[in-house]
């Protein structure tokens, strides 16, 4: 059954392995007869009708908001904020006249999220909740929801659930772009099928990239991620999974911003992972990563196909530039898993967390 790790040593590395084939179960899930993508109209009614969408999560799905954000305003024209619950909760943000909150939660349990939602609801706001888990609380208390259809995760670090709600807000993006007329040409049906074939050409490539986790961070105390647009909220989620599971100190950040600051910490062999997903700011990135091997880091860069400048490059399958971030993270979700294998770290129960917190 789902719940059982079969061949599998860890749950972790099954969740991630199982990314392709979620990505085919959403776009069954979602589409009609005519293989077109399709959502309730009264969902379509309130991603129209709002004149502002708040993003509501923690963790790993306040990462996945960062990119839907990206998606909604780029494809459905409609302005996004993305907030942290627990920050929201005690000093939301000056409102904008009709606010649609969308909720993102893999458990559907998180207190932090459930408190904003409780107090949007009183504030008479409609709510949007994207889950992994159709009865759950946050799911019952809001007036829509969307199922991710990942499955039951079961390893604390979140992997399947993430890439899982980046497809459905593209969904909700791509559905809410046609549903006010937007012309695009852009077939998130064909894109995903793409995106779910990359992804199964990257979980094939284990054994490399667990001899780049052992050459970049099995010695290492602390690690970094840049990346700039798309690529620095992957960057953020990459940190996130190394943090958690492996007890390396990460940071994920802009690569605009190295020189403000982080590029101080940088010292003869520092790990720096940089994603170059992005043809718009591949020049930049790439002056980045030249400043940081100029100060010795240890570089690994991560490139979309068509970009990659270095033999020693990572290279990703192509996919449509929207949807780089559901596969850039395949290759740091593994890196991640190997680097904590590695130390003996307990994969899938790493100390200090819960895969649900229910306490603020
Ligand atoms: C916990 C988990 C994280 C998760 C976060 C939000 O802290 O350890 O992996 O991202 O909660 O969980 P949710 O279920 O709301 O997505």
């Amino acid at each position: 059954s789902e719940m059982e790790k079969g061949t599998y040593d860890h749950f972790m590395l099954k969740e991630i392995d199982e990314q392709p084939l979620v990505m085919r179960k959403i776009i069954e899930a979602y589409e009609n007869e005519q293989n077109q993508l399709v959502l309730p109209p009264e969902i379509l009614s309130a991603t129209t009708g709002c004149d502002r969408i708040y993003i509501i999560a923690c963790g790993t799905s306040y990462h996945a908001g960062l990119v839907g954000k990206q998606l909604l305003e780029k494809l459905a024209q409609v302005s996004v904020e993305v907030h942290v619950a627990s920050e929201f909760s005690y000093n939301m943000p000056l409102l904008s006249g009709k606010p649609l909150f969308i909720f993102i939660s893999q458990s559907g349990e998180t207190a932090d999220s459930r408190s904003v939602l409780v107090k949007v609801k009183e504030m008479g706001f409609p709510a949007l909740t994207l889950t992994n888990v159709p009865g759950s609380t946050l799911s019952r208390e809001a007036d829509y929801t969307l199922n991710l259809h990942a499955g039951p995760e079961i390893a604390v670090a979140s992997t399947k659930a993430y890439t899982a709600q980046i497809a459905v807000l593209a969904i909700l993006a791509a559905t809410t772009a046609k549903a006010k007329g937007i012309q695009t040409d852009f077939d998130l049906v064909q894109e995903l099928a793409i995106v779910a074939n990359a992804m199964e050409v990257l979980t094939q490539q284990k054994e490399t990239i667990e001899e780049l986790a052992h050459a970049y961070l099995d010695t290492t105390r602390n690690a970094f991620f840049i990346g700039r647009s798309a690529d620095y909220f992957v960057c953020l989620e990459g940190a996130l999974k190394l943090k958690e599971i492996s007890y390396i100190q990460a940071e994920g950040f802009a690569g605009g911003e190295l020189k403000h600051g982080t590029i101080a910490l940088i010292e003869e062999g520092t790990p720096v992972i940089a994603l170059d997903t992005q043809a718009g700011v591949h020049g930049a990135i790439r002056g980045n990563v030249q400043e940081v091997v100029a100060r010795g880091a240890n570089a690994l860069v991560v490139s979309m196909q068509g970009l990659e400048l270095d033999e020693d490059a990572f290279v990703l399958p192509h996919v449509h530039e929207l949807l780089t971030p559901l596969i850039s993270v395949v290759p740091l979700q593994l890196l991640a898993y190997y680097a904590a294998l590695h130390s003996d770290c307990d994969v899938d129960k790493p100390r200090n967390l819960a895969k649900s917190v229910t306490v603020e």
